[in-house]
């Protein structure tokens, strides 16, 4: 049953009733291992749910272009108080709508159509957003890319430094979604500092693991900092930019009115509470849990024969080339999904194969963390995920059907936050 109960809705659509339902219990079923997701708490579900949907505030506290702001004004504010006491920094803006708004305020904040930005491309683990020839971020700006090393899957800092003397880019994006290592956000601020570009880190990825002490912080580096709040964060889907004084009426001019109407005061309330649970001490537990359970998943597949971009992780999240495998990412994550064990296909550095047929997959740790799975588990699961990516060679569905049973059953002495059996 979906936490909190949804009998309203059952009684008024029945149908869509069954299909939130259906998706509340396969969450709970499935290993949920895609590296962005993750299960929030009841009370943030609470908060994303409430009548603060009713409401717009075009503006920001005490200079809207709406009455009626008493107490929007307070939530907005709580949530950004929040995240500059959480992340120690200048200002935060809450409102973008998601992580690729956030970054578009970035672009509209410091460039002008046709100026350079300089980026990780997205098949070496980069965002869309970074400048990807298919975002409008490729489209209308200049867009310059680095990667990482063939040898070691780790960025090449001289090629960054070479790229961005050569093309005197205005911004500089650190940062990524398919990145298994730490970022060394004071190389890129001495790279960007040197060219006088702004430095953007985008941390939507690893924005939990820094609030919680397990990963480096892009503060005191970068100039503005884009995150979304859904991913390690435990947030609901949105996004905040962090930055100094110096950029704060910047930022807050290009989300609005430069991008955005109304900001999702429902999504402000569930933000706010999430940034308040990621100030608490066991919040650090988590982040460091999330970073055990990686490194502990990692060295397993690492000894089942699963060929790792650079090796293993820093963070929550696992690239694998599965080419060693003898299949491709797209099958085996589909014969995953089968068998319970939830992720998505990825490129990895270097692929022959294409985007949507590529070689590797992608996976995290920050969700079945939140189910309360520890390092002891990670060996049954790396045994389920080489089971499984046999059985696809083999179009073995018998096993791979087993596994989502024994994935189940291992599953039922986990809570999910959000369902009730
Ligand atoms: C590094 C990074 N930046 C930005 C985004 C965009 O976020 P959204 O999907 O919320 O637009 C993502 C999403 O996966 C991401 O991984």
């Amino acid at each position: 049953m979906h936490v909190p109960p949804i009998p309203h809705l059952t009684a008024a659509d029945p149908e869509l009733a069954r299909l939130v339902e259906g998706e509340a219990q396969r969450q709970h079923d499935k290993l949920r291992m895609i590296a962005s997701e993750n299960y929030v708490s009841e009370a943030v579900l609470e908060a994303s749910g409430t009548v603060l949907t009713n409401k717009y505030s075009e503006g920001y506290a005490a200079k809207r272009y709406y009455e009626g702001q008493q107490f929007v004004d307070q939530i907005e504010t709580l949530a950004i108080e929040r995240a500059k006491s959480l992340f120690g920094v200048d200002h935060a803006n809450v409102q973008p709508y998601s992580g690729s708004p956030a970054n578009l305020a970035v672009y509209l904040a410091f460039l002008n159509p046709g100026d350079t930005v300089l980026g990780m491309s997205l098949p070496m683990g980069g965002h869309l957003t970074h400048g990807w020839s298919v975002s409008a971020t490729g489209k209308w700006f200049n867009s310059v890319s680095y990667g990482v090393s063939r040898e070691t899957g780790l960025i090449d800092f001289d090629e960054v430094r070479d790229l961005a003397r050569r093309e005197r880019p205005k911004v500089i994006f650190a940062g990524g979604t398919a990145i298994p290592r730490t970022i060394d956000f004071a190389a890129f601020a001495e790279i960007a500092h040197e060219v006088g570009a702004v430095l953007a880190a985008d941390i939507a990825h690893i924005a939990g693991l820094i609030a919680g002490g397990a990963h480096p912080t892009p503060v005191g580096h970068a100039d503005v900092i884009t995150t979304t709040t859904h991913k390690t964060l435990r947030g609901p889907r949105g996004a905040m930019i962090l930055s100094t004084e110096e950029h704060a009426k910047a930022i807050d001019r290009a989300v609005f009115p430069g991008l955005q109407g109304g900001p999702h005061n429902h999504t402000t309330a569930g933000i706010a509470v999430a940034l308040r649970e990621a100030a608490q001490p066991d919040f650090r537990d988590y982040a460091a849990q999330v970073v055990a359970n990686a490194k502990a998943l990692a060295a397993a597949l690492v000894e089942r024969g699963f060929d790792l971009i650079s090796g293993g992780t820093d963070n929550h999240l696992i690239l694998a080339d599965l080419t060693s495998k003898g299949i491709g990412g797209k099958p085996a994550a589909k014969a995953l999904d089968r068998a319970g064990i939830e992720l998505n296909y990825n490129t990895v550095p270097y692929d022959t194969r294409k985007p949507f047929d590529p070689s590797g997959i992608r996976l995290g740790t920050p969700a079945l963390t939140t189910r309360g799975l520890t390092e002891a588990q990670m060996p049954q699961v790396a045994v389920w995920m080489d089971e499984a990516v046999t059985a696809a060679v083999k179009e073995d569905d018998g096993t791979l059907d087993r596994i989502a049973g024994e994935v189940h059953d291992l599953l039922a002495s986990y809570p999910m936050p959000g369902y009730k059996a």
